[in-house]
């Protein structure tokens, strides 16, 4: 048994990682201008990807990708399993909604799959794998995120994680929902392609 006490503590350092907007602070950095008004306004590696900098996306997706995997990681480390799962949620969570931005994040794809390769890795594999197939096929980012979000808990039952199956139904609930204005243009049939403006 965790306590209380150390659980909050571990969520709020999950937060903290995951609020940290590493796509909006490398373009700014790299001088790519203001990821805001360019593409979907997004702070994440897909509209990063629509700035041309291939290498700004590739270290947007490794670093908020790797804050939710060194979110899991050092909670499991120092408390264990239950604050592993919280402090992924919440490095999820701050991705989402941080604190810095107004509460006005991401779309928490990146850190779902860092998170989920740190907690149970077949299942974060199964769920990258499941990204490529449904983005190779669809060539939307969008199309890709909500197949590997939906699937997660099913991946999770069927690799036997069973206790990774209802914080797997919580993130794709919330990608899900973040991703309604997508879905809006998926079914109108203006969502772009990967790379497109
Ligand atoms: O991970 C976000 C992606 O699924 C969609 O991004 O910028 O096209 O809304 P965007």
């Amino acid at each position: 048994e965790t306590s209380a006490a150390l659980l909050l503590l571990w969520a709020v350092i999950g937060y903290g990682l995951g609020s940290i907007p590493f796509g909006l602070l490398l373009t700014r950095v790299m001088g790519l201008g203001n990821l805001r008004d360019i593409g979907s306004g997004n702070i994440g590696t897909t509209n990063v990807l629509r700035t041309g900098s291939k290498k700004a996306a590739a270290l947007t997706l490794l670093l908020d990708g790797g804050k939710g995997a060194v979110a899991v990681l050092i909670a499991r480390a120092f408390a264990g399993d239950d604050a592993a799962q919280l402090a992924g949620l919440m490095a999820f969570v701050g991705h989402c909604f941080p604190v810095w931005l107004g509460f006005k994040g991401g779309k928490g794809v990146a850190t779902f799959l860092g998170l989920m390769l740190a907690l149970a890795w077949p299942v974060g594999i199964t769920c990258c794998a499941t990204w490529l197939a449904t983005a190779a096929v669809s060539r939307i980012s969008s199309v890709g995120a909500l197949g590997a979000a939906l699937s997660a808990p099913f991946w999770a039952v069927l690799l036997g994680y069973a206790d990774a199956v209802l914080l797997a139904a919580a993130l794709a609930t919330i990608v899900v929902w973040r991703h309604s204005a997508n879905i809006t243009r998926i079914r109108a049939g203006t969502e772009p392609k990967i790379g497109q403006k």
